[in-house]
């Protein structure tokens, strides 16, 4: 279960109503897992009022909760998106406390447990997901204590020092710990939750195992990873290689091209970005003849004050440039604020030079590794954030802390000048590194875990 179904519905032109797969990194990664495996997805369907009834999709059951517009404000704008999304990104923006908002975040999180209990099998097993529904797994558990839970948070888990802001911090922790497995992108980041349940709920812990009433709750890193052959072949499909072809063409068939692809928000360092090309269109270093940067960044979470202050600003910023650099005919940043399928977005991987993935602070980052996977001949430059997730994992990138201007500026040259030999080397070796840990690989190992740790009958002082 995730807040979000992995669909969207959105208007066709004649009117109807038509479903599309949602952007954002969770259902990237559940989607192609689940599809064909005999599961239900419970989640929100997007929108307000009655939950749908929605038909199979892929073969995965849809079990919609409805959000009224109150929980929406004050459950997914609110709490999940105004409090615990900055903080949990080392509060690049302001995380905003509200009691209204907990109250709501509480009624949701009940809500989808309910929903859990009433279609899970007897002694089945419930997956929660992210930062949403963190107090699902206890609520779960006191409905039906037959059932293996498993706790998965897809983005970072703060340092003591900022959780300990949150004013419920201590019946978040224990809403979390009703599962029997808590996985999280980082080992730095179970360490932090460790530390929190000593320091916040006087628990023994240490960074794999809790002791919580009677019961041992296993915690550990599971970096989540992408369909990674499925992105190869789409990559390599003839159609996507021409519909590449016709891009770069379409942009000026200039030497190089430089791709970003995120959801339009603050934690990605899309205006960090824009500034370090646009200093280096200044000094000449770039000329927009010969290289252009193709920005996409998807609306996300529009109601949200914060995300469309960014917006203003981006947008802003890109009319700036283009205004000031562009020529006509040869805008210097192509910026589009649209969803796209997957195959338009496989070739946009495969026209990029080089892929510019500069989060301020992101628990994994899939564009990263979609960008890897999809670069089927060995070409192509990752410049890839130190404080993305996927940095751990994908160390051939051209590593860059975006919080440094001139370091920014300065690995963007260094990926747009490297020789071809260099280029080819670290892609070869990202590529072999996502063949073996694609989303299978994931799944494999968090379940085989949340499995041992489900069947442990031993009691924390007796496992130590
Ligand atoms: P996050 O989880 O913060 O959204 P990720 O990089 O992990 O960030 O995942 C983003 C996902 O959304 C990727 O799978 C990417 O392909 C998808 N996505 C990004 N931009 C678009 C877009 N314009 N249209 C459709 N999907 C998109
Ligand atoms: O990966 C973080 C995340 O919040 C996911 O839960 C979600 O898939 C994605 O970002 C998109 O966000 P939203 O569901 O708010 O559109």
């Amino acid at each position: 279960m995730a807040n979000r179904l992995p669909i969207d519905d959105s208007m066709a032109p004649d009117g109807a109503c038509e479903w599309r797969r949602s952007p954002g990194g969770l259902v990237s990664a559940l989607h192609p897992l689940l599809r064909h495996t005999p599961a239900t997805w419970v989640g929100w369907a997007g929108g307000t009022g009655p939950a749908p009834r929605l038909p199979d999709i892929d073969g995965v059951r849809m079990h919609s909760v409805s959000l009224t517009a109150e929980d929406l404000r004050d459950h997914y704008e609110g709490f999940a998106n105004g409090t615990l999304w900055p903080l949990y990104h080392d509060a690049v923006e302001q995380p905003v406390y509200h009691r209204r908002w907990w109250e709501a975040y509480q009624r949701v999180n009940q809500r989808f447990a309910e929903a859990a209990a009433a279609v899970a099998e007897p002694g089945g097993l419930v997956w929660v997901q992210d930062y949403h529904l963190q107090l699902v797994p206890g609520l779960l558990r006191a409905l039906r204590p037959d059932l293996r839970i498993g706790f998965f948070l897809h983005v970072p888990f703060p340092p003591p020092e900022l959780f300990m802001q949150l004013p419920r911090r201590a019946e978040l922790l224990r809403g979390m710990l009703g599962a029997d497995l808590i996985g999280f992108q980082r080992a730095q980041a179970a360490h932090n939750f460790a530390q929190l349940v000593v320091k916040v709920l006087d628990l023994p812990a240490t960074d794999r195992r809790i002791g919580v009433d009677d019961r041992v709750v296993r915690v550990g890193a599971y970096p989540v990873s992408i369909d990674t052959a499925e992105m190869a072949a789409l990559a390599g499909r003839p159609d996507v290689t021409a519909r590449a072809r016709r891009l770069r063409h379409d942009l000026g068939d200039p030497q190089q091209v430089i791709l970003s692809v995120d959801r339009m928000d603050y934690t990605k360092g899309i205006e960090q970005r824009l500034k370090a090309y646009s200093e280096l269109l200044a000094s000449g270093d770039v000329k927009v003849r010969d290289t252009v940067l193709v920005q996409v960044a998807v609306p996300s979470r529009e109601r949200v004050g914060q995300y469309q202050i960014l917006r203003d600003r981006v947008e802003r910023e890109v009319g700036r440039i283009n205004g000031e650099f562009g020529r006509v005919g040869e805008p210097a940043i192509h910026y589009l604020n649209q969803p796209f399928d997957r195959a338009e977005l496989a070739a946009l991987y495969r026209v990029a030079d080089v892929m510019a993935v500069t989060p301020l602070r992101d628990g994994m980052n899939l564009v990263a590794k979609e960008y890897v996977a999809a670069r089927v001949d060995d070409t192509g430059a990752l410049l890839l954030s130190e404080f993305a997730g996927a940095a751990a994992e994908l160390e051939q990138a051209y590593l860059v802390n975006p919080h440094d201007l001139e370091g920014l500026k300065q690995s963007l040259l260094t990926a747009l000048r490297a020789g071809p030999e260099d280029v080819g080397d670290r892609m070869r070796a990202m590529r072999a590194h996502l063949h073996r840990h694609d989303i299978r690989a994931w799944a494999r190992s968090y379940l085989s875990a949340l499995d041992q740790a489900g069947s442990l009958v031993t009691r924390l002082g007796s496992t130590g």
